[in-house]
């Protein structure tokens, strides 16, 4: 691949640069952040150092000085606009607010981080268009359905070219807790997570295997009730212990899960959240579901088989990412 371009300059963005130079996954790399972004009320002296500052510039330039060690000779860029995105063939947008603990450990409400993100996306998409309207897009910033849409209503992008990172990473959580459970290799383990990323989120039980066999084979149903549970709230639960944001490496290697599939055209079966045409029996929606990915994106959504309780449970969580979506249209009228 040619260039890959990464929006968002924290924690995720960070590890997603590192990695791409590591796996050297393009030709050229751009990193891009507005942060920090000078505060008009501050002094001008300080307000003209803020301009000079860069997250994206410094994370760059500390990958770059490391290029040599690591025998990676991918290009980087990086600018605080949208410029250094010219003509990125995949993009990785991890650009939002995390949820964060506030000093007096309250959490910022849904609503709010919703507000400030969509603001963000609005931004994200019309550098998308200006500068690499034909690029493949992951999205990963939270809440990821909302803004999986905001970016579908923005861009109206081919099908297949943009998805959700979500089931990417809720499966790799279900896997781990799976694994962990029945004390073999995290490689024997093979299981999906569908529907938006939430608490609505269904990990799939039926299709859950280790090496081969039957999940329940080897982990009782109580404990599973309690891993579903717990890989329901993963995102939660460290960002609970985190109190400074969310997971980053997990999410990032999920991000990078899907980059490679696309980038080698490897047609690897991923959850990613996809816009569906009446596949599950839900139309005109992005939804957590099993897809190819390939050299185009999503090659092919997958309709695999369900139990009747995993239906039900697919189909409320479509409902809930239907109600985040119609909470974004009266948003997007005010912001
Ligand atoms: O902040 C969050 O909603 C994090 C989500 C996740 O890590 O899955």
């Amino acid at each position: 691949m040619q260039k890959i371009g990464i929006i968002g300059g924290g924690a995720i963005g960070g590890v997603l640069a590192q990695e791409c130079a590591t796996r050297k996954l393009a030709r050229e790399v751009a990193f891009i952040d507005p942060a920090p972004i000078p505060n008009s009320d501050d002094p001008p002296e300080r307000q003209e150092v803020m301009q000079k500052q860069s997250i994206a510039g410094g994370k760059t330039l500390d990958i770059c000085e490391g290029l040599p060690i690591i025998g990676s000779d991918v290009k980087f860029s990086w600018s605080k606009d949208y410029s250094a995105l010219k003509g990125a063939d995949l993009v990785i947008n991890t650009a939002g607010v995390p949820r964060k603990a506030r000093p007096d450990g309250t959490f910022p409400s849904r609503e709010e981080l919703l507000a400030v993100n969509l603001k963000i996306t609005k931004m994200v998409a019309a550098g998308i268009k200006e500068q690499c309207p034909d690029a493949i897009i992951i999205s990963v910033a939270n809440p990821l359905d909302a803004i999986v849409y905001t970016l579908s209503k923005m861009l109206d992008p081919p099908k297949g070219k943009l998805m959700g990172m979500a089931g990417a990473l809720d499966s790799t959580r279900y896997r781990y807790f799976v694994a962990e459970a029945a004390n073999v290799s995290v490689e024997n383990v093979n299981a999906l997570v569908l529907g938006g990323h939430g608490p609505t989120m269904v990990p799939v039980r039926s299709s859950c295997q280790i090496a081969g066999l039957p999940v329940e084979s080897f982990i009782d149903a109580d404990q599973l009730d309690a891993i579903e549970d717990r890989t329901r709230k993963a995102g939660g639960e460290i960002v609970g212990l985190l109190g400074i944001g969310s997971a980053f490496s997990s999410t990032a290697w999920a991000a990078l899960e899907m980059a490679e599939a696309i980038i080698f055209d490897k047609r690897k079966i991923i959850a990613s959240c996809a816009f569906l045409t009446g596949q599950y029996g839900i139309d005109g929606l992005f939804v957590g579901v099993p897809t190819i990915l390939g050299k185009n994106g999503i090659e092919q959504v997958l309709e695999i088989d369900l139990t009747e309780a995993e239906q039900a449970a697919l189909k409320k969580s479509a409902d809930a990412v239907r109600g985040t979506c119609d909470e974004v249209d009266e948003m997007l009228k005010t912001l």
